[in-house]
């Protein structure tokens, strides 16, 4: 794992989109992302679009997949993740809303859905660089803690911390959904490589247990320790928990001149 610690938050963007670009020269105008929702990714997302409308990096013919959608929020709902993903993503980006999939949680016959979204990322070759937050309770997309570690895109229950969380974002936490459609483990580990982003105290006790502690389906993000591209990026405050922090920073700071991030 590679640990990146930042100043803060806004640092923290530019550096996960500046990791993003440099995977993403080499593989060209076709790059697949993998993206998340939530406030974690939105500097990073931001940013990428800034350089990919700077003609910096080349998005033009560049698919989406997200990670999760809640079941049963209509599409054009401000908060279904088909939205946020359209406001966050496709648009910013400049992306042909054709080649960006999100599950369909509204679907009839939620399994298959799950079954064909699977399909779509492997016919479109898999994911070259999957974005991730991770919810202060160790999950990656809604695998909540005990989701197994091979899992695949499937139904899952909100945790009930996952639902306090996310009720920011709704009136009250009665709106918020209790079932989602989310990718599993299994299909994250695919991606080639993996950015994870995080910042604020919320997230420190979730980034040392991801990071440093065992692997374990009780902190889901653990599961990265075996991803063989796996960047953590986090600001001051999500590392206060490392134990490991002065490695970190030397390790970035001696980086050798072909790894050096020009951020
Ligand atoms: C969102 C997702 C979740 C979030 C996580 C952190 O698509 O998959 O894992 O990344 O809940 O959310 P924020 O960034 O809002 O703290």
């Amino acid at each position: 794992m590679e640990v990146i610690i930042c100043p803060n938050a806004k640092r923290v963007g530019e550096v996960a989109a500046a990791k993003a670009a440099r995977i993403a020269a080499p593989i060209g105008a076709k790059v697949v992302l993998g993206v998340a929702t939530g406030s974690s990714p939105v500097q990073t997302f931001t940013e990428l679009a800034r350089l990919a409308n700077a003609g910096e990096l080349d998005l033009s013919e560049a698919s989406a997949f997200a990670l999760d959608e809640y079941v049963g929020i209509a599409k054009g709902h401000p908060e279904s993740y088909h939205e946020i993903i359209r406001k966050t993503v496709t648009e910013p980006m400049g992306l042909d809303p054709a080649r960006v999939h999100v599950p369909n949680g509204f679907a009839d016959d939620l399994p298959a859905a799950c079954v064909a979204y699977e399909e779509a990322i492997k016919a479109a070759g898999g994911v070259d660089i999957q974005f991730l937050g991770v919810g202060s309770n160790g999950h990656i997309g809604f695998n909540e803690p005990t989701s197994s570690l091979s899992s695949r895109t499937r139904i899952k229950t909100l945790a009930a911390r996952t639902r306090e969380d996310n009720a920011r974002f709704f009136d009250s936490i009665d709106q918020v959904p209790r079932h989602c459609l989310t990718q599993g483990l299994g299909t994250i580990m695919d991606a080639r490589h993996v950015i994870l982003v995080a910042t604020g105290p919320g997230k420190a006790h979730a980034i040392a247990q991801v990071v440093e502690g065992p692997i374990t389906a009780m902190y889901p993000g653990s599961v990265l320790q075996l991803h063989q591209h796996a960047t953590i990026v986090v600001d001051e405050e999500a590392a206060a928990e490392l134990s490991l922090v002065d490695y970190y920073k030397q390790t970035y700071a001696n980086l050798p001149d072909w790894q050096r991030l020009d951020v």
